[in-house]
């Protein structure tokens, strides 16, 4: 409907807003939605950061001062084998599936941003304060989020210290912001059903009414079925890329959705290729490629041929990536973590840390460090094979880590040097 000149022409005056769906009921529903989710997103976003064994720094992460905020860090689990695999999962595909959800959030309350004047007393500049840090803080997570899932790494410095740090703001920022608001808005939806059924007339709070509305061009059912409808659409075109076979394809919004990389017994997802690393051929020949294992005792040195001469022992593990892909479960077969421990003078049974190092020499993770408990796991491998099979190039040829339950960053390609015991 056209703009009668006689209407506010600033965003600041209420009459500007027209939007007859614009109400606390829209509102109320959408921050109830939200309240659900980002906890689930906060929580199992601090479990993919403890995943990491960030207190291997500065080895396994680089944050600076996290200090405090790191607390509840605990040794990661290897058990059960799944257990990044659906973590990751849940975060990156909850994360893509709330973008309608916050949008239309911030829609419906875009009416408040604009309000003057900005501070009326000082405890109302703390709440605009904090209303800042609430709506800057949720833009910045799902913005870097999705950034970072589309590979896109535009951000000026490292992802993980953002998007951590940002988490906290942002948390921190929701949590005053929910124990405010919840009991309004379940009183608000609470009101809206009870009008329905006859019971009691609403009592909406008149803010984010339109005082002058505009004809409706969307019922309200119109209007939450467009939300709804536009989570399913990202949540069916990006859940896929947790499964292999036809279900990736469905993926179309993941870089790692559409088809596997080949077929065949290596024919599963890669992140990051040989030639992308710049691993050449000649380097990981059988006659140049010599794995340095050091220990108390000794330091050995061993070819692809005597690692095959070893007792070699098989798991079935997935690959899981931050970025929220994963593979159904793989066979690997190889050489015990453990085995390696006891083979330059730790006990197998209670072996360190270690410290893994790739013949890598573009990008992340060049060097990643495995805790006591993960070297113990008797499913923790350097493998050699994959699904009956030498690991191909891009799976890691000659030698690869998998760890059951570790994100697949930590699952070293091109293993060149394992120290134990020096973290
Ligand atoms: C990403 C998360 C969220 C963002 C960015 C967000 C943002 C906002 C903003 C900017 C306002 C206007 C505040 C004002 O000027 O008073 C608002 C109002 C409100 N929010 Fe949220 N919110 C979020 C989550 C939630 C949650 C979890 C709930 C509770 C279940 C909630 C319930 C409400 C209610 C009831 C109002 C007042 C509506 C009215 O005045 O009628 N919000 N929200």
């Amino acid at each position: 409907m056209a703009r009668s000149p006689s209407l506010p022409s600033s965003p600041s005056s209420p009459g500007f807003w027209r939007s007859p769906l614009r109400g606390p009921w829209f509102t109320s529903l959408l921050g109830v939605v939200l309240l659900a989710g980002i906890t689930v997103l906060f929580v199992t976003g601090l479990l993919s950061y403890a995943s990491y064994n960030p207190d291997l720094s500065p080895v396994n992460d680089k944050t600076p001062d996290k200090g405090i905020l790191g607390f509840y860090l605990f040794s990661w689990p290897t058990g059960p084998h799944w257990l990044y695999r659906l973590n990751q999962g849940v975060h990156v595909t909850l994360g893509i599936t709330l973008v309608p959800v916050l949008l239309a959030k911030l829609w419906s309350v875009v009416p408040r941003l604009f309000q003057l004047p900005p501070a009326r007393s000082l405890a109302h500049a703390l709440e605009r304060i904090s209303l800042l840090l609430l709506v800057g803080g949720a833009l910045f997570e799902f913005v870097t989020g999705v950034l970072n899932i589309q590979l896109d790494y535009l951000f000026p410095g490292s992802f993980y210290p953002l998007h951590f740090y940002g988490a906290w703001v942002f948390f921190a920022a929701f949590l005053a912001h929910a124990v405010l608001k919840t009991p309004a808005a379940l009183r608000n939806l609470r009101q809206l059903r009870e009008a329905r059924s006859g019971d009691a007339p609403p009592e909406p709070e008149p803010s984010l009414v339109a005082p002058d509305p505009a004809e409706p061009t969307v019922s309200r059912r119109g209007a939450v079925w467009l939300v709804g409808g536009g989570s399913l659409l990202l949540f069916g075109t990006s859940v896929g890329q947790n499964f292999d076979g036809p279900l990736r394809r469905t993926a179309l919004l993941a870089p790692h959705g559409g088809a596997e990389p080949g077929s065949g017994p290596n024919g599963f997802q890669i992140n990051k290729t040989a030639a992308s690393r710049g691993i050449a051929a000649a380097e990981t020949s059988e006659e140049a490629w010599r794995l340095v294992v050091t220990g108390p005792s000794r330091t050995v040195r061993l070819s692809r041929a005597e690692l095959l001469r070893m007792p070699l022992h098989s798991a079935a593990l997935p690959i899981a990536c931050v970025e929220g892909w994963s593979t159904s479960d793989q066979w690997w077969r190889g050489v015990r973590l453990r085995d390696l421990a006891e083979l330059v003078g730790h006990p197998g049974d209670a072996p360190p840390d270690v410290l893994v190092e790739s013949l890598q020499r573009r990008g992340a993770f060049r060097r990643a460090a495995l805790r006591a408990n993960q070297v113990r796991d008797p499913r923790s491998l350097l493998a050699l094979d994959v699904n009956g099979e030498p690991l191909t190039p891009d799976h890691g040829y000659p030698a690869r880590i998998i760890v059951p339950a570790a994100p697949g960053v930590l699952n070293t390609k091109w293993v060149a040097r394992m120290t134990f015991g020096e973290l």
